[in-house]
C-alpha cells in the first residue's frame, strides 16, 4: 500500500547554486539602503553583530547559525563577526570585522577567511580583526551624530555600547564630540526584511520545494506501528539530501491526540491505524525558512468524521488564501478563515450558532486558539510589524482591525487554519482527539498571491492517492 520509493526518487529536486560567485550585489544593495536611511536621519555609525558559538554540553557546541539581521546583510558564515556601516553626508564605508586566520584552529575547526579575504569575498570596503572592534568603534563614533544598533536586545551589546560611548566621551577635552542619538537599527531592518527581494524569493521557493518533497515522503512512509520520530527522520533525510541547512524549527510529528498539542515536541509515540498524523515541518535553505503543515491518516484513508473536519479546515484555508493580494489587510485572511471554521463548528455541533454570535463570543477559541498566519523569511516567525506604520493606517475603520498591515508584493505569510478537538463530554464522540492543521506559505504578488508550497498534496483525495501509490 505504501510502496512508493520510485515516486519519491522521481521527485528529487535539482540542486540550486549557493553563494554564486557574483551573488553579493543583493547584500551590498541592502547595506546601501540602510546607509541611505541613516543619512536621511543625519548619518552616523551602524553595527550588527553575530555571536560566538554556544556550548551545548561540556565542550560540544550547538550547530552555528548567524544572527538573522547579520545574515540579511551578509552571508559571511563565521561566528564572532560584526558589520559596521558608516554613513556620512558625502560618503559611505562598510567594514566587516571577523576572526583572524589561525592555522591551529583551522586545523581543528575548519577554514576561516580572515579579514582581508572576507572583505574581498563578501564585498566590504575593508576587513578588520574582531579584536579591534572596541578601538575602532571609539574612533568611528568620534564626531558622528548617532549610533544605530539593536536597542535593548542583548546585555552584551548594551555593555559594548556603553564602552564605545565612554571611549568617545573620554576624548571630549581633545575637542571630540560624541554621538547624541541612538536609533533602533532593527526597526529599519524589520521593515526592509518584510518585503522580500528576488534573491530572497528564490531561496524561499527552494526551501518550500524541498519541504514539499519532505511532506510527500512523510505521507508515503507513515504507516501504523511506526513511531513519530521515524517520520521525523524521513523529513530530515529529504531536507539534507537536497542541500537544506537544517529544519527551520523543531519538526512537529504528532499522531492522534498529540495533534491537539500545538507545540508538541516529544515525537516518540507509536502511530496507530485510524489516527491522523499532523506534521508541521519545514527546512531552512540558504538561511530562509519554509513552514508547512499537513494532516493525513496514518492508515491511508480518512474516516468520515476526520474527513468532515478536514474539509472544513481546507475550505477555511481556501477562503483565507482568496483574500491575499496587494491592498488587502493582513488580518483579512484570519477573519475569512474564522468564519468558515466557526460555521463548520456549528454544523458539527461543536459550538452553538448563529455564526456572528459564535464569532463575537469567542466560543470557537476552544477549538481554534491561534492566528491564521505570520510573516515568514529568515526567521520562521519573521520580523515586521503586523500593523501599518504610524500615519499610514487605513482609514476604513468599518470592521476588524483598521490598523492591520496592508499587504504589498514581496511580503510572505503563512496561511494555517486548524481545528483541535479534545475529548470532552459535550463534544460528539466521533470528533474526539482529532487535531488538524493545513499550512502553506503565500508570497504576495502583483495580482494576488503565489503559494510557494503548492507541490504538497492537500485535498483529501490527493493525499489518499499519494499515500496509496
Ligand atoms: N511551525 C511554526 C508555526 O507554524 O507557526
Ligand atoms: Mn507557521
Ligand atoms: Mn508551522
Amino acid at each position: 500500500m505504501h510502496n512508493c520509493s520510485r515516486a519519491i526518487r522521481n521527485r528529487r529536486i535539482p540542486r540550486a547554486q549557493r553563494l554564486p560567485e557574483n551573488g553579493m550585489q543583493e547584500y551590498a544593495e541592502r547595506r546601501r539602503r540602510v546607509m541611505e536611511t541613516m543619512r536621511a536621519a543625519g548619518g552616523g555609525v551602524a553595527i550588527v553583530c553575530t555571536g560566538a558559538e554556544v556550548i551545548r554540553n561540556r565542550d560540544s557546541e550547538y550547530p552555528y547559525r548567524s544572527d538573522s539581521y547579520f545574515r540579511y546583510l551578509s552571508p559571511f558564515p563565521e561566528p564572532q563577526a560584526a558589520i559596521v556601516l558608516v554613513a556620512d553626508a558625502d560618503r559611505d564605508e562598510s567594514i566587516l570585522f571577523c576572526r583572524p586566520k589561525n592555522e591551529e584552529r583551522e586545523t581543528w575547526d575548519g577554514f576561516r577567511y580572515g579579514p582581508p579575504a572576507a572583505a574581498e569575498r563578501f564585498g566590504f570596503d575593508r576587513g578588520a580583526p574582531i579584536e579591534s572592534l572596541d578601538d575602532e568603534m571609539g574612533r568611528l563614533l568620534a564626531n558622528r551624530p548617532a549610533l544605530w544598533c539593536a536597542l535593548g536586545t542583548s546585555e552584551t551589546l548594551d555593555a559594548s555600547v556603553r564602552r564605545w560611548l565612554a571611549a568617545v566621551r573620554a576624548q571630549a577635552r581633545a575637542g571630540v564630540v560624541s554621538p547624541t542619538q541612538l536609533f533602533d537599527l532593527n526597526h529599519v531592518l524589520d521593515e526592509m526584511r518584510l518585503v522580500k527581494d528576488a534573491q530572497e524569493i528564490a531561496a524561499m521557493r527552494r526551501a518550500a520545494q524541498i519541504s514539499s518533497a519532505a511532506h510527500l515522503r512523510a505521507m508515503r512512509t507513515a504507516r501504523p506501528g511506526r513511531r513519530e520520530y521515524e517520520i521525523e527522520a524521513e523529513l530530515l533525510y529529504e531536507f539534507r539530501r537536497n542541500g537544506a541547512d537544517a529544519p527551520a524549527y523543531g519538526s512537529i510529528v504528532a499522531s492522534g491526540r498529540n495533534a491537539c498539542v500545538l507545540h508538541y515536541r516529544a515525537n516518540d509515540a507509536v502511530m496507530n491505524d485510524g489516527e491522523l498524523l499532523l506534521i508541521d515541518a519545514g527546512c531552512e535553505f540558504d538561511a530562509y525558512a519554509s513552514d508547512i503543515t499537513r494532516t493525513f491518516p496514518v492508515g491511508g484513508r480518512f474516516s468520515a468524521a476526520q474527513r468532515t473536519l478536514y474539509d472544513i479546515v481546507l475550505e477555511a484555508q481556501r477562503a483565507a488564501i482568496e483574500t491575499i493580494r496587494p491592498g488587502a489587510r493582513f488580518v483579512d485572511a484570519h477573519d475569512a478563515a474564522v468564519r468558515v471554521l466557526v460555521q463548520g463548528m456549528i454544523d458539527c455541533r461543536l459550538v452553538e450558532g448563529p455564526l456572528d454570535a459564535a464569532i463575537e463570543s469567542g466560543a470557537y477559541r476552544r477549538f481554534y486558539m491561534h492566528r491564521t498566519g505570520h510573516w515568514l523569511g529568515i526567521d520562521v516567525h519573521d520580523c515586521g510589524s503586523y500593523r501599518e506604520p504610524p500615519g499610514e493606517a487605513s482609514a476604513d475603520g468599518a470592521e476588524g482591525d483598521p490598523g492591520s498591515r496592508i499587504l504589498r508584493p514581496g511580503m510572505v505569510t503563512t496561511v494555517e487554519p486548524g481545528l483541535y478537538v479534545r475529548a470532552a463530554d459535550d463534544v460528539p464522540i466521533a470528533f474526539h482527539d482529532i487535531g488538524i492543521r493545513i499550512e502553506d506559505d503565500a508570497l504576495v504578488t502583483d495580482g494576488g498571491c503565489e503559494i510557494l508550497t503548492i507541490d504538497t498534496p492537500k485535498r483529501a483525495d490527493d493525499i489518499e492517492a499519494a499515500m496509496n501509490g
